[in-house]
């Protein structure tokens, strides 16, 4: 074995990322820890802990070979070479820049059992999105060791996204390696650029210093959340003047400037990340002294709530000012297609409201029920999760569609039609459908951003 990697967290990022590093560089032997002894036992049986395409193979591949899950994270700080710090950090919810600034407490125990327990020089890997400048924090506490160790920090962050997360791994569009300028920071930098050359062309391997780095893994964030913002506020006013949103999208990603990606409207995004990220953002800009540019990027989370409250406001007013006692199939829990992930999904805010109204709310998701189920676990109202479209839709007032699983398209409408209440509704929050078809069948049909198709009104 050429040298040994650990990454301390096994959550969506670390277990995907060591995985196919794994499979890509079988020189290098792989430990993957986690304190989360299910989370670990999972990753080491054949039900993996979390639903992504291709995961399963790549791992099977290389586990047991130069792969490894573990809870022994003392011991696999002792045997390594390079770390990758992947645990989470989620927004803090007590005290100073509670609300918006990253809780730091889980990556600062990893640099302090790193201290505790490494017995000679070793590189670390800033892989969780961190602010800008954390890396002087750890360097810090990592050289207040008493032992004369070196620690070189380096900032790797991760940009795959969830449901394409082996493809994104295996084919990057970029890998950013920041470093500190001095010799032993670079040699560091190239030991790093060293593993992702194994299947990373050379020239998608970009390396800065480390606070670009660092700052450039939230920018991204915030920028892409920015497009989703953007055109949602753009669907309201659509819907006030028959413009269509899937042709404005269209038209504006025609120009190569723009692109055509990244501009679906929706009912809002969610995921672990845009929202903690932006607020980050905004959190270090406040702290940096910079109001104004605080103010302008807090903007995209306050859009993205007004998306999730005007589509709930749409369906309690179509559905003639009440959905109290009616029951609503939610098609769709995760926060996009593809993954069973459902945090920050804009459908735990949108089944809140529609409770709070009294709807009934029947959740199909092919992949996020048991997520879906934690997370509602705590809400009062009446709600059930149904492994069955068909069942879900059977009796309901309405269907509104929250995630766009590619498969709803095929499900069949005539027969969903059939078993439920009249005037059936549609609601298709991610504009997947195909909406014509629907209101041929008798559906009143609104769609976001576009022209409603109803039969209820001219
Ligand atoms: P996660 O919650 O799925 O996983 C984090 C894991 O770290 C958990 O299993 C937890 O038990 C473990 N952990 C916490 N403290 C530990 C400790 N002291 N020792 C050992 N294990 C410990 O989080 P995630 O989604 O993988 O995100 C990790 C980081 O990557 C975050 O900073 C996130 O912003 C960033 N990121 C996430 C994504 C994504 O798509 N989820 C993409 C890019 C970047
Ligand atoms: C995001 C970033 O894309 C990724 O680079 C980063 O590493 C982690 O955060 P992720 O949150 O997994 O990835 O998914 P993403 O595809 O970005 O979607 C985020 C949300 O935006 C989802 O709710 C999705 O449905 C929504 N979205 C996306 C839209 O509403 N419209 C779009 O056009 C694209």
């Amino acid at each position: 074995m050429n040298k040994t990697i650990l990454c301390i967290g096994a959550g969506y990022v670390g277990g995907p990322t060591m995985a196919v590093i794994a499979d890509n560089c079988p020189d290098y032997k792989v430990i993957v820890v986690d304190i989360n002894a299910d989370r670990i036992a999972a990753w080491q049986s054949d039900k993996l802990p979390i639903y992504e395409p291709g995961l399963d193979e790549v791992v099977k591949r290389a586990r047991g070979r130069n792969l490894f899950f573990s809870t022994d994270v003392f011991g696999g700080i002792k045997e390594a070479d390079i770390i990758f710090v992947s645990v989470h950090t989620p927004t803090k919810t007590f005290g100073a820049g509670a609300g918006k600034a990253a809780n730091l407490q889980y990556w600062e125990k990893t640099a302090r059992d790193i201290v505790e327990h490494a017995d000679r020089d070793k590189i670390v890997i800033e892989k969780s999105t961190l602010p800008v400048r954390t890396a002087e924090a750890m360097h810090r506490i990592l050289q207040s060791n008493d032992k004369g160790l070196n620690f070189e920090v380096i900032s790797n962050p991760e940009f795959m996204a969830e449901g394409t997360a082996v493809d994104d791994l295996q084919n990057p569009d970029r890998v950013l390696i920041g470093a500190m300028e001095t010799s032993s920071g670079q040699k560091a930098l190239q030991a790093i650029v060293d593993i992702y050359k194994n299947w990373v062309p050379e020239e998608k391997i970009k390396t800065t210093n480390v606070w670009s780095s660092e700052l450039s893994k939230l920018v991204s964030n915030a920028m892409l959340a920015q497009r989703i913002s953007s055109v949602n506020s753009i669907s309201a006013l659509c819907e006030k003047t028959d413009a269509n949103i899937v042709e404005v999208s269209g038209a504006m990603g025609l120009d190569s400037r723009i692109g055509p990606k990244f501009l679906n409207a929706s009912v809002g995004f969610g995921g672990s990340c845009f929202k903690k990220d932006i607020l980050n953002l905004v959190y270090l800009c406040e702290f940096y002294g910079l109001p104004e540019v605080a103010s302008y990027w807090e903007q995209v989370v306050l859009m993205n709530e007004y998306q999730e409250r005007r589509f709930v406001q749409k369906i309690v007013d179509r559905m003639f000012n009440t959905v109290a006692g009616k029951k609503i199939a939610l098609f769709g829990f995760a926060f996009k297609a593809n993954t069973g992930d459902t945090r920050e999904s804009p459908a735990i805010y949108i089944s809140k409201l529609l409770l709070e109204e009294q709807g009934q709310l029947a959740i199909h998701d092919p992949e996020a029920l048991d997520n879906a189920a934690i997370d509602l676990k705590d809400v009062e109202g009446d709600y059930t999760f149904e492994e069955d479209p068909y069942e879900a839709a059977k009796g309901a007032h309405a269907i509104a569609i929250l995630t766009e699983w590619k498969h709803f398209c095929d499900l069949d409408f005539e027969r969903l039609y059939h078993s439920m209440q009249k005037p059936a509704f549609i609601f298709d929050g991610r504009n997947i459908l195909d909406h014509k078809r629907l209101h041929k069948i008798g559906f009143n049909v609104y769609p976001l951003g576009q022209k409603a198709l109803s039969h209820l009104e001219k």
